[in-house]
């Protein structure tokens, strides 16, 4: 009796383990489909911004051109791949360690596990709509511009950089705390690699979406237009393509803090004291953190008025954090602060600091001050 129960279950089990299997697979016929990429107006005259690419600027028509465009290129979302000769076939992937991961194979395998844990939040294409996403203060991010918002990278000329694959594992391992981006922390290191690639692929081809969309509507018909951009796509696939590499020579080293923590490497409570009235002379004054974050570090907008209207470059609300909260999104390590505050935090108003403007330790005091805000909150009492 207990022999054909045996059996009906192995059988179950392998139905039960094919079906599953066969909803992480996208349908074959899925295209990648072209979704609006959103930007902030300009805040003084409330035009839209320069390079927005919207659906009433390009027509469905046009869409299609695009998705003829890209597909070669960037495949569909059950077989996505990076195949550069199909532009030109003197161009191939830069032999760099941030581009592993961009083979068929791989990359297959990423979508897979982007379709089982990222796409309801991060969308199908990447543009942050997927179908939770609307519902989520900060939304999640549109993998398809430059702006990264937790990086260690930066560019000396002044660039925007776009992380590191250290930095996108750092985010995806330990999630965004303070937003609904969850830790992904039991994925194996493998998994983790591949959805690290799958979003890289998304990043390239969303902006090539961008960039050759752009041409498409700048032209005053549409087949001058397809001309132009079939004309201009491997020179911005090479840039696209390159921008992703040598990341790790960008990466911002940390300074050893000559400080950390204030109060207990300081050798009299006088010279804490005064190193923490330093720190809050350079919030307050020079940092001039307080012109957004307040005196407080509440970045109350009755305190600063700018705060209600102030948005993101996509165009979303966005309040400054916080800081008596003690919850940062990039990381609460010293040095995530440290990079924070020096390389600020890309498609937000929070700027960066050059050297000039704060030396190494000022921008160390700084992370103390930050740190002990929280520490300084008043405990909330419940009223009586
Ligand atoms: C429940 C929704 C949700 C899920 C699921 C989710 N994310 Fe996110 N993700 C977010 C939100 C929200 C943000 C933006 C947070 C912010 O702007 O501070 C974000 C941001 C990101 C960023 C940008 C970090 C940066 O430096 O700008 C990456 C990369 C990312 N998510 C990758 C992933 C990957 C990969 C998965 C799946 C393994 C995933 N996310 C699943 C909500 C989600
Ligand atoms: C022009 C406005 C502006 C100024 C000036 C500014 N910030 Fe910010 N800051 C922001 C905004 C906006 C955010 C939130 C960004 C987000 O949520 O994506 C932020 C976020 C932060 C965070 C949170 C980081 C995290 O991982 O969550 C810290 C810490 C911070 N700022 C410190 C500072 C310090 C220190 C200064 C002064 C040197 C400063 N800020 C100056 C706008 C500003």
């Amino acid at each position: 009796m207990g022999r054909p129960a045996y059996w009906m279950r192995i059988v179950l089990a392998c139905l039960l383990f094919s079906i599953t299997g066969c909803e992480d697979r996208y349908p074959e016929e899925l295209e990648y489909y072209f979704s609006p990429h959103t930007r902030r107006p300009d805040p003084q005259t409330k035009k839209p911004a320069p390079d927005e690419l919207t659906e009433a600027q390009l027509k469905p028509e046009a869409q299609r051109v695009l998705g003829r465009l890209l597909k070669p290129i960037f495949g569909t979302p059950a077989h996505p791949k990076v195949d550069l000769a199909q532009a030109d076939d003197t161009l191939t992937l830069p032999d760099d360690p941030e581009l592993a991961g961009l083979d068929a194979k791989t990359l297959e395998e990423g979508s897979r596990l982007y379709r089982r844990f990222c796409i309801h939040c991060h969308g199908i294409v990447g543009d942050g709509r997927g179908s939770t996403g609307r519902w989520l203060n900060p939304p999640p991010r549109d993998f398809r511009t430059i702006w990264f918002k937790f990086r260690s990278t930066y560019d000396p000329s002044g660039a925007v950089a776009l992380p590191s694959r250290e930095d996108l594992r750092r985010t995806i391992h330990n999630g965004i705390p303070g937003a609904s981006m969850p830790s992904f922390a039991l994925l194996s290191e493998r998994e983790t690699e591949a959805i690290i690639s799958y979003v890289i692929h998304l990043n390239m081809r969303g902006r090539m979406e961008h960039a050759l969309g752009r041409i498409l509507v700048e032209q005053s018909d549409l087949s001058s237009g397809e001309t132009e951009a079939s004309a201009a796509l491997p020179d911005i696939l090479r840039v696209v393509v390159q921008s992703w590499t040598s990341q790790k020579k960008l990466v911002k080293p940390v300074p050893a803090a000559p400080r950390w923590p204030i109060i207990e490497t300081a050798s009299t409570t006088e010279e804490a004291a005064a190193l923490m009235r330093r720190a809050r002379d350079l919030f307050v004054n020079k940092g001039a953190c307080v012109q957004c974050h307040g005196v407080d570090g509440r970045g109350d907008p009755r305190e600063v008025p700018d705060n209600a209207v102030r948005r993101d470059f996509w165009g979303n609300p966005l309040l400054p954090r916080d800081l008596t909260h003690g919850v940062f999104r990039g990381g609460s390590r010293p040095q995530d602060l440290f990079w924070r505050i020096r390389l600020g935090i890309a498609g937000t108003d929070m700027p960066a600091t050059e050297e000039k403007q704060l030396s190494d330790e000022e921008v160390w005091l700084l992370v103390n001050y930050v740190l002990d805000m929280a520490r300084a909150r008043p405990a909330v009492t419940l009223a009586e």
